[in-house]
């Protein structure tokens, strides 16, 4: 495909792969009810019924959710010491938050509630439709022999860079499924490892996440036995996600953060094929309309959704159609082509994209540690990037101007959403600090 972006001030320096902040200024539908969107905002509160219906099916199953009544949630930590390692001191940043997915249980990053959300509710189906269980009946049948023996009937495909091939494994053996796994040539090999060591079938390709997904989603439509969990295309996925907007609203009202036209919430949200930030991003619109400013994160050489969006185009573009490689130690956002689904609802909704090098993330992801205590994975700290664009460069400042923000910094809440980490091996997470620390001392 031969391809040319329109000029926008983002346009050179995503081509030569250098960071940069793109505002999303094509037409704003009126919130998340309008009716040309593919979905409905109804199915976010739907969602968030059906993780309350599965929590004591979630909590007989993984033990460690006992503590959190059954839900796959994660803390909501103010930075106050990374705030400061990251130059965020000044009071114009105002509050900054952490959302510390990282730390999920049962999987150890965002793909928890997305994955182990579609894995579950495709057992309630199976178990429906086999008489295992009423309409409205006990979840907990789901945990019995004989509903293992249902499930073992059944494989749970999934192509994936590791995350969602780890959350969707995890949550299919433990139900009794087969679990196949199709891994782009990204994965890391401690989540290949893992998984193997839970039982799942892993297929490794030699190709990008796009090829691996295809393939995976091929080999499953021939077979009736196969029930594929498709990252490019699934609203259950979605919607698992959205369901983390409620619990991100109720953490910041714990915290006192007000949130209004004067008072904005930022939050930035590391992206890859663009279903778990898309999901919160749609979640929390719901809840807060105008008043949340959504900006996806992507390294410089894998920026898919800004590729896209800057594109304008209905048809989907490639990183590779502009001459940038998806060559990145971010694994999660080593994506190539974004999803079209996700294309489609964000583009009304999207406040932004910006880009990161590597270099920083392992810097970030020192940092993060060493002030914060936090075990992060690098696609995780992406979204540390996000205050400085905002209130430093042109493009944030363009943006606070445009939205009647430029005297409201102050009164602003960022949230940092870190999406990966807990899992990490201590020799891989050791080798990540010895790159981050000799970075930090670089740039001290
Ligand atoms: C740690 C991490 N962050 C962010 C993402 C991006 O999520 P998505 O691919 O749904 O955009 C991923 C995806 O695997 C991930 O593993």
């Amino acid at each position: 495909m031969t391809f040319s972006l329109p000029d926008s001030p983002a346009k050179d320096d995503l081509l030569a792969g250098r960071p940069t902040l793109w505002l999303n200024t094509g037409p704003r539908c009126a919130g998340i009810t309008d009716s040309s969107l593919p979905i409905r905002s109804t199915q976010v509160a739907e969602a968030e019924t059906n993780w309350q219906r599965l929590a004591p099916l979630l909590q007989s199953i993984f033990p460690q959710l006992e503590a959190l009544g059954g839900r796959i949630r994660s803390e909501l930590i103010e930075a106050d010491k990374l705030r400061h390692a990251l130059g965020y001191s000044a009071p114009d940043y105002g509050r900054i938050f952490i959302k510390a997915d990282g730390d999920l249980p049962v999987a150890g990053s965002i793909k928890a509630r997305g994955g182990i959300y579609e894995v579950f509710m495709f057992a309630v189906r199976l178990g429906q439709e086999s008489g295992l269980l009423d309409k409205d009946g006990d979840l907990l049948a789901l945990a019995s022999e004989s509903a293992r023996a249902l499930f073992g009937q059944y494989a749970i495909a999934v192509g994936s860079t590791g995350n969602l091939g780890l959350s969707v494994g995890i949550a299919a053996r433990s139900l009794g499924f087969k679990a196949v796994v199709h891994m782009s040539t990204d994965a890391k090999q401690w989540k290949v490892d893992r998984l193997i060591r839970m039982g799942a079938e892993v297929v490794r390709h030699k190709s990008d996440y796009t090829a691996a997904v295809d393939h995976a989603r091929n080999n499953a439509a021939a077979d009736p036995a196969i029930y594929f969990v498709d990252d490019e295309r699934s609203e259950l996925l979605f919607f698992g996600y959205s369901a983390a907007a409620q619990e991100l609203a109720a953490q910041l009202t714990e915290a006192g953060v007000v949130v209004d036209a004067g008072r904005p919430l930022f939050v930035y949200l590391p992206c890859g094929i663009g279903g778990a930030p898309g999901g919160v991003a749609y979640g929390l619109k719901a809840i807060f309309g105008d008043a949340v400013h959504c900006f996806f994160v992507e390294p410089v050489q894998s920026p898919c959704a800004m590729v896209q969006m800057m594109s304008g185009s209905d048809e989907l573009v490639s990183v590779y159609d502009v001459g940038l490689t998806n060559r990145t130690e971010a694994d999660g956002m080593a994506v190539a082509r974004m999803s079209s689904f996700v294309a489609k609802v964000m583009k009304p909704l999207l406040s932004g994209i910006l880009t990161v090098e590597d270099d920083d993330l392992f810097c970030w992801l020192w940092q993060a540690h060493f002030c914060q205590g936090l075990q992060l994975e690098p696609s995780a700290t992406a979204s540390f990037a996000g205050p400085s664009f905002i209130v430093n460069s042109h493009q944030g400042q363009a943006y606070l101007t445009a939205h009647g923000l430029v005297d409201k910094s102050a009164l602003a809440a960022h949230v940092l959403w870190t999406t990966g980490g807990a899992f990490v091996p201590q020799e891989q997470f050791d080798s990540f600090l010895k790159r981050g620390a000799s970075l930090a001392r670089v740039q001290a």
